[in-house]
């Protein structure tokens, strides 16, 4: 059976906007946040507390923890690569940290310049000062079905990296297929897999729509027994280090097959169409969520 309620983690001001060419000013990515925390999104992808020089679109990541309205119960959360990014992450007042590794060599070294080895190194220092600053923490595998260097990534990769993060005693695992390359059949192998080692209830599943694969995807992890899912209002996202991503699953479409489903999420639908068409009208270019877009066009 499908699970009757799921979590979304809504990650566009993070993951949406990390990839934008031009900088998008504080005050839009602070009304984002705001509106997405108002329409009952549970937990939101806030910021990156990352080197400026790697990503400067993220750069006032700071200055948007500091200025959003903190609702209460919404959980905001922030990426974090290492102790310098946990310091200005407990400065701000996050309320769950992210790390982010790789099941994949090739993506590790790319995107956060050092092997998974040395990157699970710099990670246990971060957790453990989340740990007892009372900071939830997420473990995030890229390439977990895919890498843009390396190609096929071993479910047991992906295994390993989970098990090192369960060591650390992170609260969530994201899997995460960076450059949406996955489909159905690969999403159970991996999801199967992983869920022997971690409760289901602490997995989450992060898919890009590189190859509109997404939602079956999403599906097939449903199906699984996963039941959070990160997405991204209007399809914005991607990956500055992953040559070819494109944008996180849409929200919208997410949420409209949910509702089909029978699925409650706690979030409201229209206004979630309403961002969409808001962030997009500001980005000059239209969204590439269809349900958004259909109706937004009725
Ligand atoms: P490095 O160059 O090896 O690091 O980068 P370093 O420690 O040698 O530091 C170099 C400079 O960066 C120094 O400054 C540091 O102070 C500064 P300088 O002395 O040259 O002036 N620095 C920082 N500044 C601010 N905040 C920090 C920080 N750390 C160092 N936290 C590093 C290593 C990890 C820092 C770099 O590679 C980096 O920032 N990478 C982030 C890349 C990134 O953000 N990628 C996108 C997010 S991940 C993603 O999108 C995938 C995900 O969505 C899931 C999926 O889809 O797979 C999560
Ligand atoms: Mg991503």
């Amino acid at each position: 059976a499908l699970p009757s309620r799921v979590k979304i983690v809504e990650v566009s001001p993070r993951d949406g906007l990390q990839n934008e060419k031009e900088f998008v000013p504080t005050d839009i990515k602070v009304e984002l946040v705001n509106r997405l925390a108002a329409a009952g999104f549970p937990n939101v992808e806030a910021a990156s507390f990352v080197s400026p020089k790697w990503v400067p679109q993220m750069a006032d990541g700071a200055d948007v923890m500091a200025r959003i309205e903190r609702r209460p119960g919404t959980i905001y959360s922030v990426l974090t690569p290492n102790m310098k990014g946990f310091e200005g992450a407990l400065a701000a007042g996050a309320d769950e940290i992210v790390i982010f590794g790789a099941a994949s060599e090739a993506f590790s070294q790319k995107n956060i310049n050092c092997s998974i080895a040395e990157s699970i190194a710099r990670f246990e220092p971060v957790v453990q000062a989340a740990r007892e600053a009372g900071i939830r923490v997420r473990g995030s595998i890229s390439c977990a079905l895919g890498c843009p260097y390396q190609g096929d990534v071993p479910v047991a990769s992906v295994v390993d990296v989970a098990q090192r993060y369960l060591a650390m005693h992170v609260d969530e695992i994201d899997v995460a297929d960076t450059i949406g390359v996955g489909t159905p059949q690969r999403v159970r192998d991996v999801m199967t897999a992983v869920t022997r080692v971690v409760d289901p209830a602490r997995v989450s599943g992060h898919f890009h729509d590189t190859y509109g694969q997404a939602l079956a995807n999403i599906l097939a992890a449903l199906e699984t027994g996963i039941s959070i899912f990160h997405t991204s209002v209007a399809g914005l996202g991607g990956c500055p280090y992953a040559k070819g991503a494109t944008g996180n699953v849409a929200t919208e479409d997410v949420l409209y097959m949910l509702r089909g489903l029978d699925i409650d999420t706690g979030v409201d639908f229209d206004a979630v169409v309403d961002i969409g068409q808001w962030m997009s009208a500001h980005l000059n270019r239209k969204g590439s969520s269809r349900a958004g877009n259909a109706i937004a066009a009725k």
